[in-house]
């Protein structure tokens, strides 16, 4: 790719354009980027390149004749090649990816006209301009700015100027959508944590969760380009279903904290499970269906100091219990078994309130719940769950619990006992 620009300030825009990225690419060969002085073409002893307008007004208006003598120089060194001549200018279309694409893909040599001034004279742009392209809807002094930076935009996309296709591909607006968020190094900063999938090295779910959130950013930042878009593959519009549901979810605009739960919260904690409750009734697990977990059992949870409530500023928004007594079942473990010679304790009646469900909620309570665990001294975290309770056993495969085999729960006589196990070793 060539690209010539005329401009009054050629020093300027080359060195803009011959540094990092582009300069590399100009010096292996893969693209030419030439800065052509347009006072040089003029044929006044003066070198004067503007004149008044006809008619009056402010400022000066640039003349044809140095702006085509220029044109001229640049196209006779420039035969053979498809050529586009661009006049930058607040009157033309608006540039977008699009044209980037476009220009890359159809031409092989750019000319860009700068204008500065009042402008250029009208009969330079009927007789020579191919198209008029604009940064946007303002005026600018002059049009090296526009030219830089349709210049860099267009470049980027000439093969082995980026080191892959890629690096561009999956960029904001090149199909219609804006970018992921991206994050590097260090894991946490100043208490913000990178998402916990990106960091789990799972590529599928990495891809799925890259894609779900640029639809979310398009929709949020861009619902002008979001509403161009039409989206037919199915994961996306599994994806936009589950955005769409994640978007009713309350906004956790307060501090999560985590306390000790005391005897007056048992109603509190009743209430969360009735919750639980619901939702597995809904997914036909016939798990804490009577009378469990009922208050006695949270009491004796609390009396034994195991017993934690998470809040959202002043409000409930989930339980769980953390115990070091081992629990009738867990040693009878078959198809697998636990880690042997750790010491652990056992998560137990956990369960994020029905307002909470789907929020960062559940992601805070393994985190202080682990945190917990430390505190006592142990190596790992045993729980169980329901073979069909499936949101519980992706969280738990979220935050790094591993299946270890199945037991028999008899804590709710008549239901089935049957759970499978799960592990997770703390570093
Ligand atoms: C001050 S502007 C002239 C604006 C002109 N009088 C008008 O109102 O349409 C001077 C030069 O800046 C460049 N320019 C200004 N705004 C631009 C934009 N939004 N996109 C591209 N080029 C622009 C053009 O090359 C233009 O000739």
């Amino acid at each position: 790719m060539r690209i010539d620009i005329l401009t009054l300030f050629p020093n300027t825009v080359s060195a803009v354009l011959h540094e990092s990225i582009l300069g590399r690419a100009a010096k292996k060969g893969i693209l030419e980027i030439n800065c052509v002085q347009i006072r040089d073409f003029t044929e006044n002893r003066q070198c004067q390149v503007d004149d008044y307008p006809y008619g009056g007004g402010w400022g000066c208006v640039m003349m044809a004749q140095p702006l085509k003598s220029c044109l001229d120089t640049v196209l006779e060194s420039a035969v053979g090649r498809k050529t586009r001549v661009i006049y930058l200018s607040p009157q033309g279309k608006t540039f977008t990816q699009e044209t980037a694409k476009r220009l890359r893909r159809d031409y092989d040599h750019l000319v860009l006209v700068c204008g500065h001034y009042e402008g250029v004279d009208e009969r330079f742009i009927e007789k020579c301009v191919d198209e008029e392209l604009s940064l946007g809807d303002f005026v600018l002094t002059g049009g090296e700015i526009a030219a830089m930076a349709i210049t860099d935009s267009v470049c980027r996309l000439v093969p082995g100027v980026l080191s892959d296709e890629e690096c561009y591909t999956g960029e904001s607006h090149w199909d219609g959508l804006l970018e992921y968020p991206q994050y590097t190094r260090p894991d946490e900063w100043e208490g913000l944590d990178v998402p916990e999938v990106l960091r789990g090295g799972d590529h599928a779910k990495i891809l799925r969760w890259r894609r779900k959130q640029q639809l979310l950013r398009t929709m949020q930042k861009r619902p002008d380009l979001f509403e161009k878009l039409s989206l037919t593959d199915p994961e996306d519009l599994q994806l936009l279903a589950e955005i769409r549901k994640d978007l009713q979810r309350p906004v956790l605009d307060q501090p999560l904290s985590v306390r000790q739960a005391v005897p007056e919260d048992v109603q509190t904690l009743l209430s969360i499970a009735a919750d639980a409750r619901a939702m597995l009734k809904k997914y036909g697990i016939d798990q804490w269906q009577e009378d469990y977990p009922n208050a006695r059992a949270f009491l004796y949870d609390i009396q034994r100091g195991e017993c934690w409530l998470v809040f959202h500023g002043e409000e409930p928004a989930g339980m769980f219990t953390l115990t070091t007594e081992n629990s009738p079942g867990y040693d009878a473990i078959t198809d697998g078994k636990w880690t042997p010679d750790l010491s652990f304790c056992v998560l137990h009646r956990l369960a994020v309130s029905a307002k909470y469900r789907g929020t960062d909620v559940a992601a805070y309570l393994f985190r202080s719940m682990e945190e917990i665990a430390r505190s006592l001294g142990v190596r790992s975290i045993r729980t169980d769950t329901h073979k069909k309770n499936r949101s519980m056993k992706r969280l738990l495969n979220e935050s790094g619990y591993r299946y270890r085999g199945n037991i028999v729960v008899l804590v709710e006589p008549d239901h089935d006992p049957a759970r499978q196990a799960f592990e997770k070793i703390l570093k």
